[in-house]
């Protein structure tokens, strides 16, 4: 035996197995410890520690990146998903995750640098495995009857009875056993499948820390802490008299023995009973209780890079590839088999909350009167139908996906859209544009929706459309130039209800639209999950529709498929009163609506972080500038910080409305000669590393929103009287977010976009590339206030100044970085000890 091989071999590996000590049964086999395994995502990180170990040994201590190690991770969830569709037992296969050979060489000499997933022959001899594909290292997880063997070319180690069918019965989902459900896995021997190139997530080097994918429940931060801050974020924005009334209330309230505490307990308490003690409040105040219309006010869109439809045939071909790689996704959602996500930026490296992904198609807003309810599938079992709802020319269709036990493959889907779009020409059978019921107020959806169902046609179609997995708008094209602009409107509101405006059923998570001119987009409802999790998804399905159609060789449709269902409605005239108002509301809508699109050229990421700052915090110390430059004045800022690295978290807010961002935006307009460049930059310096220093407090579950949030839900809770602390002028004030800002970034060439959340506000998503930035500002026309298009060029104005600031006179790029602890931050970056 090498030696090499030998050291291998023999390398400890508690938590897995014992080496020699017990014999297991009949076939003479090392018996295996029993491993304790957190859950699955602790048990893949655990298996790609051991991996690497195994690996960096036998290479002689060479360590790797953290973007090979999340592609071993990438892999070893591939593995479950298979395992858990049956796909092992179903071909007398195995899969198994091989670490090729070349990896020992510099990653420039070996382009295709990567682990794949083989699937060797049966009877897993490990020799054979290892000379037959040249591994290293070879781990199979699920159980078997081969010893852990050398081979003359590497080494296997089994690592069996890594999970036990009762403690994790997720990975033993029951599946029909047909191989067309898994397409990309059901290839023949001498196959391999490559794993997916890195995305935008997977380039992060990751810190490697055992069990880190257990994540920590969401933290509650000391209530002195939250209220120093919360006086500190309004004190630059309020009167000097509004200052000391506010002031004297926090007092009142922390008092020692007062209503604070108190209130601070019972969070306390309410921590250590809940997974995340904010989230459900979060979710009522953020979406739930919120009476507005969806469209604009809620539901952000997405537009998607322009594909090139010569014919409708084009469009109905798109459109199958997209539900194809939308139902090979959900394979891997339904084994909760998604790879870990890993922060970047601030945090790097720290394993993400996975959550939000599976809810994408799994969940429904359910419109109420008081509030409205996210209803989430739970179940991780594959339900007996599946169905996609189609919307073309405002009509709804069930599109079944599996038919007779079989999932439909490309072409199949392509006859099945065909179809509709005949069955949809047809104008004697069209029902009323019963989506637009959809786009209304909340509480005036709840009440039609109370008619609508009073109809048992009516509720077989809401039900049908409740519990499909999405919907797939088939637009008719838009007749305008399809500028950034024009396609922006177009998926936001489908721009009026005699174009495509009825063509949408707002409370489905998913909508992705597919129009005949080429115009693709999605628009999302966004209570189950944040815009990140959205765009992953979508560069996901993007990237399989592109590859696909490179790779993918048609196969025939097999049977003949029974036609797609029509959905029908049955409207009296209170139905299409509501319709009428509905109408009518949305056309004012999208009139009111103030959308620009800006892609700010010469500067990105790129020169940024030349610059030595947080791309991040620098666009935010120049929207600050934007808005002064516009109002003379800052205003109380949102701006998303993900929690995710907590269990269930969403997001808090960063306030960016600092102090030092306000000193800055008045040294950068006031035209004083006393403010020298030298100043203006200090000053910039300041603003930036303020901001960042809110970020880490906001990401780390220490910011001051979502406590305050739960402080006054826990007095209503106890039905107490509310506070003053939460009646009075300053605090509304500071929840009316004149500025509402998010960091959305693609890889690709498209964007998001979201509206204002209050009357006289601007909405601004943008989207940091290399060299460049796209922000999407949104207002509303009726207010006199503010303006989109003005405000776009503030942030042209404001950000050409500060490059040119900081090209002039930034000597701290040259220098190197000095920090120390975590919320102290020197040249825009925080340090990490
Ligand atoms: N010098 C050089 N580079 C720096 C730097 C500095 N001083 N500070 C940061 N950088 C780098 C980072 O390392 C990172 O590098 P990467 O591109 O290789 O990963 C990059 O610049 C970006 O970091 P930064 O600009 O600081 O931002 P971030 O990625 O940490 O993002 C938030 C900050 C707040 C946007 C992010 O934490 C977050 O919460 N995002 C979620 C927002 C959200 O939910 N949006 C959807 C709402 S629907």
């Amino acid at each position: 035996m090498e030696n090499r091989t030998r050291e291998l071999f023999s390398l400890p590996i508690p938590f897995i197995r014992t080496p020699g000590k017990q014999r297991n049964g009949g076939n003479g086999q090392n018996k295996t410890t029993k491993a304790m395994w957190g859950n699955v995502d602790s048990f893949i990180h655990a298996a790609a520690e051991w991996v690497l170990e195994c690996i960096v040994r036998y290479d002689g201590g060479k360590s790797f990146d953290g973007g090979f190690q999340r592609e071993i991770k990438n892999n070893i969830s591939k593995i479950i998903w298979a395992d858990s569709r049956g796909f092992s037992s179903t071909i007398n296969r195995f899969p198994a995750l091989c670490v090729p050979r070349k990896h020992n060489l510099p990653k420039s000499e070996c382009p295709s640098y990567e682990p794949y997933l083989a699937t060797p022959t049966a009877q897993p001899q490990t020799t054979l495995l290892a000379s037959v594909l040249k591994v290293d290292v070879a781990l199979r997880l699920s159980g078997g009857c081969d010893a852990g063997r050398i081979g003359k070319e590497g080494g296997f180690c089994r690592f069996k009875e890594e999970y036990n069918r009762a403690r994790y019965p997720e990975l033993f989902t029951p599946v029909r056993r047909v191989s067309v459900i898994l397409p990309m896995l059901t290839c023949g021997r001498d196959e391999t499948m490559i794993v997916p190139r890195k995305s935008n997530q997977d380039s992060v080097r990751p810190k490697a820390r055992r069990n880190s994918y257990v994540l920590p429940t969401y933290p509650l931060p000391p209530l002195q802490d939250t209220l120093d801050t919360y006086l500190n974020c309004l004190k630059h924005l309020v009167t000097e008299d509004q200052y000391k009334t506010t002031k004297a209330i926090v007092e009142n309230f922390a008092a020692c023995g007062g209503i604070g505490e108190l209130l601070q307990e019972h969070l306390a308490k309410r921590k250590e009973n809940k997974v995340n003690w904010v989230y459900d409040w979060w979710l009522d105040n953020m979406y739930l209780c919120n009476p507005l219309a969806l469209p604009v006010n809620s539901s952000p869109g997405m537009v998607f890079p322009r594909q090139n439809f010569q014919d409708e045939g084009d469009q109905l071909r798109f459109s199958a590839r997209l539900i194809c790689g939308i139902l090979d996704y959900k394979v891997v959602l339904d084994a909760r088999a998604l790879p870990v996500d890993f922060a970047r930026g601030q945090l790097t490296g720290r394993a993400l909350c996975m959550e939000q992904y599976y809810r994408l198609f799994s969940s429904y807003r359910l419109p109420g009167q008081q509030k409205d309810t996210l209803v989430t599938q739970k179940s991780n079992v594959m339900p007996e139908v599946e169905h996609v709802i189609v919307a073309c020319r405002n009509q709804f269709f069930v599109l079944e996906v599996v038919i007779n036990f079989r999932r439909l493959n490309e072409t199949d889907l392509f006859t099945q859209l065909r179809k509709i779009v005949k069955m949809a020409e047809n104008e004697e059978e069209r029902s009323p544009p019963i989506g637009l019921l959809t786009s209304d107020d909340r509480p005036k959806w709840a009440e039609a929706r109370t008619v609508v169902v009073r109809d048992s046609t009516n509720r077989d179609s809401l039900d049908a459309i409740e519990r499909c997995i999405f919907l797939l708008c088939l637009d008719e094209p838009s007749d305008v130039e399809q500028t950034d602009l024009n396609m922006a409107l177009q998926i936001m509101h489908g721009a009026g209800w005699h174009k495509n405006g009825a063509n949408r059923w707002y409370d489905k998570t998913m909508q992705f639209i597919v129009g005949k001119d080429g115009l693709c987009g999605l628009v999302y409802e966004h209570s189950p999950a944040e815009g990140i999790a959205v765009v992953q998804c979508v560069e996901h399905l993007l990237c399989y529709i592109k590859e696909t159609s490179r790779k993918l060789v048609r196969a025939d449709s097999h049977c003949e498929l029974p036609s797609p269902r029509r959905l029908r409605w049955k409207c009296d005239p209170e139905i299409h009163r509501y319709l009428t108002s509905a109408a009518g509301k949305l056309q004012r809508l999208i009139e009111n609506t103030d959308l620009n699109i800006y892609r700010l050229k010469g500067l990105g990421k790129d020169f940024i972080k030349r610059q030595k700052m947080s791309p991040d915090a620098f666009i935010q110390v120049g929207l600050q500038l934007s808005f002064y430059r516009c109002h003379g004045r800052l205003v109380h800022t949102y701006e998303s910080a993900s929690v995710r690295c907590f269990q269930d978290g969403r997001v808090d807010n960063i306030r960016s409305a600092t102090k030092e961002a306000l000193d800055f935006a008045k040294a950068m307009i006031d035209r004083r000669a006393s403010i020298t460049d030298s100043k203006k930059m200090e000053l910039l310096w300041a603003a930036i590393n303020a901001q960042i220093n809110y970020t880490v407090r906001a990401i780390t579950g220490m910011a001051i929103d979502n406590h305050l949030l739960g402080l006054r839900e826990m007095a209503k809770e106890l039905q107490m009287d509310l506070p003053k602390l939460f009646t009075e002028k300053t605090y509304l004030m500071s929840n009316n977010f004149i500025l509402s800002t998010s960091q959305v970034p693609t890889t690709m060439d498209g964007f998001l976009f979201y509206g204002p959340v209050v009357p006289d506000g601007y909405g601004v998503a943008y989207n940091p590339h290399l060299d460049h930035i796209i922000f999407c500002i949104s207002s509303f026309n009726n207010c006199k206030k503010t303006s989109s298009t003005m405000f776009a060029k503030a942030v042209e104005k404001s950000f050409k100044e500060m490059k040119d600031l900081c090209v002039k006179c930034n000597t701290k790029a040259k220098q190197c970085f000095l920090g120390n602890g975590t919320h102290n931050v020197q040249n825009g970056r925080r340090s990490h000890q």
